[in-house]
């Protein structure tokens, strides 16, 4: 057994937040309301988006954040409800699938879970893209 937080157990790393501190499901939900898309340090460091669901869930992949043109992270925009790069304009939607580019590619999955701390933890996502049904080119 490897607690989360020690990023163990088959290279999930527990979410942390912008005070470098774990991300609990619980205090998420308390603070980020239904559609909300906001960052969380992710697998390899890397900006991740947790996304919280219209039920109010924590929905079971994330999003990292880097643009997959040339790296700038991708805010996202509620009111058009999709990512959109202020480098060059690609844009995404509300599941990180490309729609426009110059950006080539989905932005990366990964996978979501609560461990039985209550901490979120996310793995790497190794299976067939669900937006593409391509395997993941992040691999
Ligand atoms: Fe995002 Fe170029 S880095 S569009």
């Amino acid at each position: 057994f490897y607690p989360p937080s020690a990023g163990g157990g088959g290279g999930g790393v527990s979410a942390k937040d912008a005070l470098g501190n774990d991300v609990t499901k619980t205090g998420w939900l308390a603070s980020h309301p239904p559609g909300d898309h906001s960052l969380t340090q992710g697998l390899k460091g890397d900006a991740t988006y947790l996304i919280v669901k219209e039920d109010k869930s924590i929905e079971n992949y994330g999003l990292n954040a880097v643009c997959t043109h040339l790296g700038c992270v991708v805010p996202w925009v509620a009111s058009a409800n999709k990512f959109m790069c202020p480098c060059h304009g690609s844009q995404y939607d509300s599941t990180g699938k490309v729609v426009r580019g110059p950006a080539p590619l989905s932005l990366a999955l990964a996978h979501v879970a609560v461990s039985d701390s209550d901490v979120i933890t996310y793995t790497p996502w190794t299976e067939t893209d669900f937006r593409t049904d391509l395997k993941p080119w992040w691999i």
